[in-house]
């Protein structure tokens, strides 16, 4: 379906041909003086030039044409050549009931789906999940919905860190309690045991353990190292034990991230990269990219152009070892191979730009990623907490998101509890449901790139620009809905020319809903929606408050409000969908 302000276009660039000039000067906009106009058209001014005419007399030749237009209720032509537009009422409910009776809101598919790879969530195998993790599972998760939603192949993929110092001091750590066991006899070569040998609580338990323990022992570090080193180049007994670990972490992970609304196509992790790299590295050598400098291998990747430094991107370590960019690489080699993606898009945080600068460029080089496959680092910035600074437990340690989620799951449920007679069950999961929207809105409704405050408060409250704020509209819209429901059918409603500014404004925030999502797509920016679902309650909240809606006495009018109301819940149930949250039935 075309986009309302398309068709005010065309109508508008038909006048200005019809009265002699170019019809690219009558691209119409939204009307940044709302209280003038509703829409509005800047064209004459620009054509004044090639015309040699002053721009009122423009605008005033093309508003003759217009005289007769259906779809506006007044336009007029405004020194020094402005056309201001206001849309007819007629025509405007007109569209927004066709809205209504598309399933996709008028938001056709795209026709020319790409396949997107999305790289996001990046956690640590072993390693809790820390505040840091969120925002990759939280922003990840919303640029794949929205990519879907349009109608492109996205495939989601967790890339797990699993091949790092992190395996190699659990190793060694369960070497020195359990050393009787099959995985560090050398000489073993029979089958490992399916059961792993600890469970998730003592594997949580072993890695700081084993982490703090290197810190303060040298030994103990150098074990670590070579105990990475060895799994690294293949010992059987290593590998069984990376595979239980993986298992095991896999699974805790899962849980978690599903009780983020986070969910992934793919759980491919750093370690199955491995397999490709001797061939990559090769490619890179034969190409004669690669060269050895200080003992390592590197590939220049500086541009002319650049105003930092991009400094050499390392392949391999004077021992031999890879690196998170040997991965990087060799993770293309399989995604180029399995997937053939248009687009790759990595969620990570700010502080990783110039290591995927080095990867994107080398990738491209090298022809692992053939120059139109578009290799995009989408970085966020920190999440700080109240204090301004990067969240951090009392003692200092990074702060567990499980711990952080609780903070403010107890915040809501408190709450809830206070202003309603929902009984604890009910009232436990509504607090996990607005909970999480809360975190989620907090975070997506700020741009990406830029840090900012975990605040508790703010993020919890039901007024302002919150997630709450955002559910509370949609219960309020569907309570009124039950209640019509109650004894009335839903089916074949449609929606009136508005009868009221403020169901009119309504509308006209309806008709953004295709741009929002187009733009939040092209621009992977889900703060977008946010930003257009704000409004959309704002102006909904407006309507509310003036009109009588089921207490309305004419019939015909009251379905018109009814329908209205359930394309508005319609809209936001779909872009809450998109940032990665829901609504409860009421709070
Ligand atoms: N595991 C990494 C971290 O915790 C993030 C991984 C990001 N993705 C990637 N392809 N490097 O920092």
């Amino acid at each position: 379906m075309e986009q309302l302000i398309e068709i005010i276009s065309k109508e508008v660039k038909g006048a200005f041909n019809n009265a002699g000039y170019d019809e690219k000067y009558g691209n119409v906009t939204l009307s940044n003086r709302p209280d003038l106009c509703e829409f509005q058209c800047n064209g004459a001014m620009a054509a004044a030039k090639e015309y040699k005419k002053a721009p009122i007399m423009i605008a005033e030749d093309v508003l003759k044409g217009l005289d007769n237009s259906q779809m506006f209720e007044s336009v007029d032509a405004i020194k020094p050549g402005f056309l201001n537009f206001k849309i007819s009422n007629k025509f405007l409910g007109e569209y927004v009931d066709k809205m209504h009776s598309d399933n996709r809101f008028g938001l056709d598919k795209t026709k020319n789906p790409l396949t997107i790879m999305i790289d996001y969530g990046g956690p640590n195998v072993a390693k809790p999940l820390h505040v840091g993790h969120l925002r990759s599972a939280v922003i990840g998760e919303s640029v794949k919905r929205i990519s879907k939603y349009i109608g492109h192949n996205v495939i989601g993929d967790v890339h797990l860190g699993d091949w790092g110092l992190q395996m190699g001091l659990i190793i060694t750590e369960l070497k020195l309690r359990k050393p009787e066991l099959c995985y560090f006899d050398e000489n073993y070569d029979g089958e490992y045991p399916s059961e792993a040998p600890f469970t998730i609580s003592e594997l949580e338990e072993i890695y700081p353990t084993a982490s703090g323990k290197s810190k303060e022992d040298e030994e103990y570090k150098e074990a670590a190292l070579e105990a990475t080193k060895e799994l690294q180049a293949g010992r059987r007994g290593y590998r069984a034990l990376l595979n239980h670990i993986l298992t095991i972490s896999v699974g805790d992970l899962k849980k978690n991230y599903e009780k983020l609304n986070v969910s992934f196509d793919l759980w491919k992790g750093e370690s199955d990269a491995q397999e490709y790299i001797p061939d990559m590295v090769k490619l890179l050598k034969d190409k004669g990219l690669a060269y050895e400098s200080e003992g390592a291998l590197v590939v220049d990747v500086k541009e002319e152009t650049d105003k930092k430094e991009v400094p050499p991107c390392m392949i391999l370590k004077s021992d031999g070892a890879s690196l998170y960019t040997t991965t990087d690489l060799a993770t293309l080699v399989w995604r180029v191979k399995d997937y053939n993606p248009d687009r790759i898009i990595y969620v990570v945080d700010n502080r990783q730009e110039m290591h995927f600068i080095q990867v994107f460029r080398c990738a491209k080089k090298a022809g692992i990623v053939r120059d139109d496959v578009s290799l995009e680092f989408l970085g966020f910035g920190t999440m700080n907490g109240p204090n301004g600074k990067p969240f951090k437990t009392r003692d200092g340690g990074v702060m567990r998101l499980e711990f952080l989620l609780d903070e403010i799951n107890n915040k809501m449920y408190n709450k809830i509890l206070e202003n309603d007679n929902m009984n604890e069950d009910e009232a436990k999961s509504v607090a996990s449901t607005v909970s999480l929207a809360a975190v989620k809105y907090g975070d997506l409704s700020n741009q990406a790139s830029k840090d900012y405050i975990f605040d508790v408060e703010k993020f919890t409250s039901s007024e302002g620009n919150t997630g709450p704020y955002i559910l509370y509209t949609i219960v309020r819209i569907k309570s009124i809905l039950n209640k019509y429901k109650a004894d009335n059918s839903i089916d074949d409603l449609h929606i009136m020319e508005p009868d009221s500014d403020c169901t009119k404004k309504l509308m006209l925030e309806l008709v953004k809903f295709q741009n929002s999502i187009i733009t939040a797509y092209e621009e992977s920016a889900p703060s977008k929606i946010c930003g257009f679902i704000y409004e959309l309650c704002d102006k909904f909240n407006h309507f509310y408050h003036e009109t009588k809606i089921l207490s309305c006495e004419d019939d015909v009018k009251k379905k018109g409000y009814i329908s209205l109301l359930l394309l508005t819940n319609d809209i936001l149930e779909t872009c809450i969908d998109l940032l990665g949250f829901n609504a409860p039935e009421r709070m």
